[in-house]
């Protein structure tokens, strides 16, 4: 078969058309109501008891660690209270071995070496004074230190929230899995190594890197009608939005278990963990490549709308398409024009240790490069393909089937976000509700990265009836960098005054008591001085 043609066949078991994206809008409603009814559903739509957003008048100096999927960061955020701040980051890559270690001490300790690190290199003096103070203070009947740093931890993992900094592991994704952290407190395992190392640094607040991209999109944007929806386009994706309480109606079944909330605004930020819609595969499109890489993934049947939109997975799944066609007699991909054909292994121009041979071998960001490539003969193409892949002289025509191969697995990526966009905006009715624009912040490599990501989730959005061309021209979509840093700061800030405003008993009598953000965050951003509510 000619090179071209199998490449568009395998292209076109990529399409996800008008009809794919209007069916997947509808289910994506229906499951978003199912997880605001009950506990357990497909997508949990977890209740942050963030009742509010910011205004852009928060000041101070915070800490904020953000554990993502490939990267941990570790920033200190100035916030100058007119909607700016400056920020401070150091970025270490994680370990693939932490990933999967054997117990949460592994990955913990070395989280907190990390902001050991940051501290004595970002801020050297307040880091010795400390260690000065704490040393002085010894035998004279404890030590007690004004000058810690209050800290927002943003953990990008699906959490139970229990608290405003106490929050246990629902299960791992992205490809993490370390048995004993699961239904542990995070924040206390990442506190514990961070007293072990004597930091001044305390564990202030708990946040889903979704809800911390609302918020810095809330304090950097503010608009009439504020940010609806917060969203992560990266290794992994989900969107966290701003939904009425009323129709969070899981909350008055869990009795004991929720806490009391502040009913104010009318409304709470929920986190909906979209990565796992529609888990049991009733209108997600599945191509035999997805299926495999399901197959074959550390969490079978899971997370499966993120398994075919996030960046974790679209490089494999180019990968499993271009082994099969590499893998096809009939197919002259990667080979040596000279040779014979009858035997298509003998003449592949692919080292047999290429990467492209190994489970997640093609980097997601290889998609950006070729999809982006506008040199003559795909020069850029064949270069990376034969550097990072072991792909020695591709030619023209191998690079142009890789490039429509790796440009069908993008665009359906962004079709599917437009789904979960969409499914936000209408079941929220927020095109009707006002006349302004609908905002909305995102972050994350394939919305930063990925050429006209953006553009396609557009068009998608176009072909929805409830949104069509005059909606989509109303909804403004913004990245909101290094989001989650900011967010989480935000929410430390909030965690802080509370603490710091006098005993909040309600809060902290008993570590069962749910949703410590609720009304904390809602006295604060909405400037009200209200008394916190809290059922314990
Ligand atoms: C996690 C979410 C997170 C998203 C983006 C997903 O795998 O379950 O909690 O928000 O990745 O980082």
């Amino acid at each position: 078969m000619a090179l071209a043609s199998a490449a568009e066949r395998v292209a076109a078991e990529f399409e996800y058309s008008k009809e794919d994206v209007n069916r997947g809008v509808q289910a994506f409603i229906e499951q978003m109501d199912e997880g605001l009814g009950k506990v357990g559903a497909t997508m949990s739509q977890i209740p942050t008891y963030v009742t509010a957003v910011p205004n852009g008048t928060e000041k101070g100096l915070y800490m904020a660690v953000d554990l993502g999927g490939t990267n941990f960061r570790v920033c200190s955020i100035q916030l100058h209270g007119n909607s700016t701040f400056s920020l401070t980051q150091s970025k270490v890559a994680i370990p693939k071995d932490l990933m999967v270690a054997k117990t949460s001490h592994e990955l913990f300790s070395f989280l907190a070496k990390q902001i050991e690190l940051f501290l004595k290199t970002h801020h050297g003096e307040h880091y010795q004074s400390h260690v000065e103070r704490k040393a002085s203070m010894i035998g004279l009947g404890g030590y007690k230190d004004e000058e810690i740093f209050s800290l927002g931890f943003t953990f990008s993992f699906p959490v139970q929230q229990y608290g405003i900094n106490k929050g246990t592991l629902i299960r791992w994704t992205k490809g993490f899995d370390i048995h004993d952290t699961v239904g542990k407190d995070v924040c206390a395992l990442l506190q514990k190594e961070i007293d072990a190392l004597s930091l001044p640094v305390r564990v202030a607040a708990l946040v889903n890197d979704t809800v911390g991209t609302l918020m810095a999109r809330s304090y950097t944007s503010p608009g009439k009608t504020g940010t609806l929806l917060g969203a992560i386009f990266g290794t992994g994706t989900n969107g966290a939005y701003v939904e009425k309480l009323g129709k969070v109606t899981k909350l008055k079944n869990m009795g004991e278990e929720a806490g009391e909330i502040d009913e104010s605004t009318g409304e709470m930020i929920v986190n909906t963990e979209w990565g796992s819609f529609d888990n049991h595969m009733s209108v997600l499109p599945d191509t035999p490549y997805d299926k495999d890489l399901d197959k074959e993934s550390v969490n079978p049947g899971i997370q499966m709308f993120e398994k075919r939109v996030s960046g974790m997975f679209l490089g494999e799944i180019l990968r499993r398409a271009i082994v099969a066609l590499v893998n096809d007699p009939s197919v002259p991909l990667f080979s040596d024009e000279d040779s014979s054909r009858n035997d298509v292994h003998s003449t592949t121009i692919i080292d047999p240790s290429s990467p492209l041979y190994q489970q997640w071998g093609l980097d997601t960001s290889f998609l950006s490069i070729t999809s982006g490539d506008s040199s003559s003969g795909l020069k850029v193409t064949r270069q990376t393909l034969d550097v990072d892949y072991g792909v020695s002289a591709a030619s023209a025509e191998d690079a142009e089937a890789v490039r429509l191969i790796a440009a069908a697995v993008g665009k359906r990526a962004a079709r599917l976000s437009a789904v979960a966009i969409a499914a936000v905006v209408i079941s929220t009715d927020s095109l009707a509700k006002t006349g302004d624009d609908v905002d909305i912040g995102v972050d994350g490599s394939l919305v930063e990265f990925y050429p006209n990501f953006e553009d396609y989730i557009r068009e998608a959005l176009r072909d929805i009836p409830q949104i069509g061309p005059q909606g989509e021209k109303r909804i403004r979509i913004g990245i909101a960098k290094d989001g989650s840093g900011v967010g989480a700061a935000l929410i430390a800030l909030v965690a802080d005054k509370a603490m710091r405003a006098g005993p909040p008993t309600e809060v902290t009598r008993r570590d069962s008591v749910v949703g410590g953000l609720s009304g904390l965050v809602q006295s604060f951003f909405g400037g009200l001085n209200r008394t916190v509510r809290m059922r314990v």
